[in-house]
């Protein structure tokens, strides 16, 4: 975008408008040839998983080794075109495409190619009947969140009144699943009131006599805590989140993970911790805290972390976890050593701490989409697909953020603002 940018925005010798619409048709082509591009990526990725032997890799795999998976076209044309009456991008003459705008075509031509879906089988119901109807009508099945900056302002609640808990209510009511996927961890009985803390907004709503909604769409709601540790779900007759034993949702992998090790990788991090908080000289200003699958570091009330800190730290536990789950002499059985990275454990850096959980989005969203296909409440045939499910959160960064992982389960939508939450789920709901 850098070089139209750079030969069509001087408008100095010509017509004003001449030159917007020459850089506008010139960003267009440039989409258009990234969205082939994608296609061409998305098409070798299907021939190499149907013959392995093959591996042929694409322009774009090629251009970019650290490409993740597509789970569905992007019509990132028609998105700019969207995005460009949005923002007149291609009005600016001395202001290039930033990051910002960019993100913004991603998001909403992802949000296209999910609501194309929809409009193309609910133009194909008439005629059809009975459960192929049911199936045909929704693509796009689970729609998961974080919790801080993309439901909530960090560290805050919903509220009734917001315009984020109408849009959740309008989602449950299209007969989606609504996941809160959050970094935030609390087993049992007291998870069930912290999340009701955050979600207040939302349970009182559906406990409300003016709530239209269905038991059953009022029941798709569900939390999964701590990555991916502790799921639960709105129950309609304890009018409040309701606990769900890991039985009936850990995936085959996570059930077999050692307790012994996940104790001792939570032990090595937190001594790592106390070590990097003495060495920036943290101990007055900062807390540890240990729970059962996670360590943390947070600001004493009143104070708080430096961003370089923050960042040195998440890097320098990344590193420690790397050599913990590489190394083999850690554990006095080899052979259980040679398992340990199976088990799943991310770092990341949550804006004013830093945390290490065990688990990470990638299993809280894939235990979700696994947990609902075995709902008995529900005839659905197999588990929700990675097409069929999309994440919102505003970590996504690579390195130190969290919902960077949940795009290895599923479409993501990258929000910087519970505002842009909302400005995306109208997308959703009206295209
Ligand atoms: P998320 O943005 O909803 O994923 O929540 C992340 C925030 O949850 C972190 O920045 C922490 O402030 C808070 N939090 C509370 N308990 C935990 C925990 O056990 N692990 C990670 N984050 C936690």
């Amino acid at each position: 975008l850098a070089t139209p940018f750079v030969l069509h925005a001087d408008d100095s010798h010509a017509d004003a408008q001449i030159v917007a619409e020459n850089c506008q048709a010139r960003y267009y082509e440039i989409f258009k040839d990234v969205e082939s591009l994608v296609k061409q990526t998305i098409f070798l990725d299907e021939l190499n998983e149907l013959d392995p032997k093959k591996k042929s890799i694409s322009r774009l795999r090629t251009l970019v080794p650290s490409l993740g998976k597509f789970f569905t076209e992007l019509p990132l044309a028609d998105a700019f075109l969207l995005e460009d009456e949005r923002r007149a991008i291609s009005k600016r003459r001395l202001v290039s495409p930033s990051f910002n705008d960019v993100r913004m075509i991603l998001n909403t031509a992802q949000i296209m190619a999910l609501t194309n879906i929809y409009k193309q089988t609910e133009n194909n119901i008439n005629g059809i009947s009975g459960k192929n109807q049911q199936q045909q009508q929704q693509k796009l099945k689970l729609i998961t969140f974080d919790g801080d900056v993309t439901l909530y302002e960090d560290g805050k609640s919903l509220d009734e009144n917001s315009e984020v808990v109408q849009r959740l209510v309008k989602l449950l009511s299209l007969g989606l699943y609504v996941g809160v996927v959050t970094a935030a961890g609390y087993p049992r009985q007291s998870g069930a009131e912290k999340y009701y803390e955050r979600l207040k907004g939302l349970i009182d709503h559906l406990n409300s006599n003016h709530c239209t909604l269905k038991t059953y769409q009022k029941e798709n709601l569900l939390v999964m805590g701590a990555e991916s540790n502790y799921l639960f779900r709105y129950n309609n007759e304890m009018k409040g989140l309701k606990f769900i034993d890991d039985e009936e949702w850990f995936l085959p992998q996570v059930k077999n993970w050692n307790i012994g090790k996940i104790n001792y990788i939570m032990d090595t991090l937190y001594k790592h911790l106390i070590y990097l908080r003495n060495n920036f000289n943290l101990e007055d200003s900062t807390t540890i805290i240990k729970k059962e699958r996670s360590v943390g570091i947070i600001p004493n009330s009143g104070c708080r972390i430096l961003r370089e800190q923050l960042e040195e730290m998440v890097l320098s536990c990344s590193r420690k976890l790397n050599t913990i789950l590489t190394s083999s002499s850690n554990f006095a059985d080899s052979t259980e050593a040679l398992c340990v990275d199976d088990i799943k454990v991310c770092a990341f850096n949550g804006g004013s701490d830093v945390w290490v959980d065990i688990g990470d989005k990638a299993l809280g969203v894939e235990s979700l989409q696994k947990y609902i296909c075995h709902d008995e409440t529900v005839d659905h045939v197999c588990p929700i697909g990675k097409s069929e499910s999309l994440h919102i959160g505003d970590q996504f960064a690579s390195l130190g953020a969290n919902d960077f992982k949940a795009r290895l389960s599923a479409c993501t939508v990258w929000i910087a603002s519970p505002r842009e939450t909302v400005a995306i789920l109208d997308d959703l709901i009206d295209f």
